[in-house]
């Protein structure tokens, strides 16, 4: 740790696509590092007198445990902003918030609904700002879901994960996280939910570097063929539940059930970010069954996220 002092230091954690290979690589490293560390007991306060700021507009379980327990395991407090008790909830400016807490903590998390604000918070503050999800990405997710990937096949490059589903803010930080890492990234989505065009080109930018394949193929069964790891998310994301009820009679053929998990590869592992909706995208079969590491992925973000934190703040 010592010796990556000044690596990424202050910068803001806002895509995955903001980072080369080589630091996605540290980042992974550093989080398997300090999870063994934990494991072991030994103690890591790599944080020792920071503090955390972290703004929620949406709920959150996975993200919040991880951020305020593992800053507390970096010997490092974190504050949760609630927007209904901060001044930024009666229109208070994100630019002000930002300088103001900029003179007061050492790093500010957000997750919010435009991805707009999680820029214009970065523009002004003068602390790194990471991106606790947003409509559009999700990057410490990620992060969290590579590291799993890697503990459960040893690595990325070269694997094939397959996405089904919503191309939604899951789906296209899978697409930058595995465009980095050389992992081909296929996203089956209904006709009208695929993934956003802006971020498929950027990521196929990165991809021509490390010669990853990323594909939006609608035909399920080619799509999953001699796939390494199945991953899902709600057909509805946070901030659209009222279209919930319309949408999923399209996704109805996406769900993740054993018989389509019979068409990956024998050994493929199955992830899904969390929060599910059991019986909608993904079956009680799949989810509690034996090629599931559904829970090691929600661990996961607790090291990724104590990683992240130590690098950059
Ligand atoms: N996967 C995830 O971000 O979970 P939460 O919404 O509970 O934070
Ligand atoms: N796509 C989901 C992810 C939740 C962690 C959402 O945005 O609600």
């Amino acid at each position: 740790m010592q010796n990556l002092s000044n690596f990424i230091r202050r910068r803001d954690f806002i895509s995955l696509h903001d980072f080369t290979t080589e630091e996605i690589k540290i980042l992974l490293d550093v989080a398997g590092e300090l999870k063994r560390m934990q494991k072991l007991g030994i103690a890591h306060p790599y944080l020792q007198g920071k503090t955390l700021a972290m703004i929620f507009q949406k709920s959150s379980t996975r993200t919040r445990v991880a951020f305020e327990v593992g800053m507390y395991q970096l010997g490092g407090c974190a504050l949760f902003l609630n927007p209904r008790d901060i001044q930024l909830g009666r229109g208070e400016a994100i630019k002000d918030t930002a300088m103001v807490l900029s003179r007061m903590v050492d790093g500010i998390m957000i997750r919010t609904f435009a991805h707009e604000e999680v820029l214009e918070l970065a523009r002004w503050a003068d602390v790194p700002v990471i991106n606790g999800l947003t409509d559009l990405l999700h990057p410490t997710q990620v992060l969290g879901d590579m590291l799993t990937i890697k503990e459960h096949k040893g690595k990325l490059q070269g694997l094939k994960l397959t996405f089904l589903g919503d191309g939604n803010n899951v789906a296209h930080s899978l697409l930058f996280g595995g465009a980095k890492m050389g992992m081909d990234v296929v996203v089956s989505s209904p006709g009208g939910f695929e993934p956003d065009k802006n971020i498929l080109a950027a990521a196929q930018e990165d991809a021509l570097k490390t010669k990853s394949v990323l594909t939006v193929e609608k035909d399920l069964q080619k799509a999953i063929a001699g796939a390494d790891v199945v991953y899902t998310d709600v057909w509805a994301s946070m901030g659209q539940e009222e279209t919930a009820g319309d949408k999923e009679k399209h996704f109805t053929d996406y769900q993740l059930n054993s018989k389509l998990l019979s068409l990956a590869k024998p050994d493929a592992i199955v992830l899904h970010c969390l929060p599910a909706k059991r019986g909608k995208e993904i079956t009680d079969e799949v989810m509690d069954g034996p090629q599931s590491v559904i829970m090691d992925e929600a661990e996961n973000r607790l090291h990724a996220h104590k990683a992240i934190m130590a690098l950059l703040m």
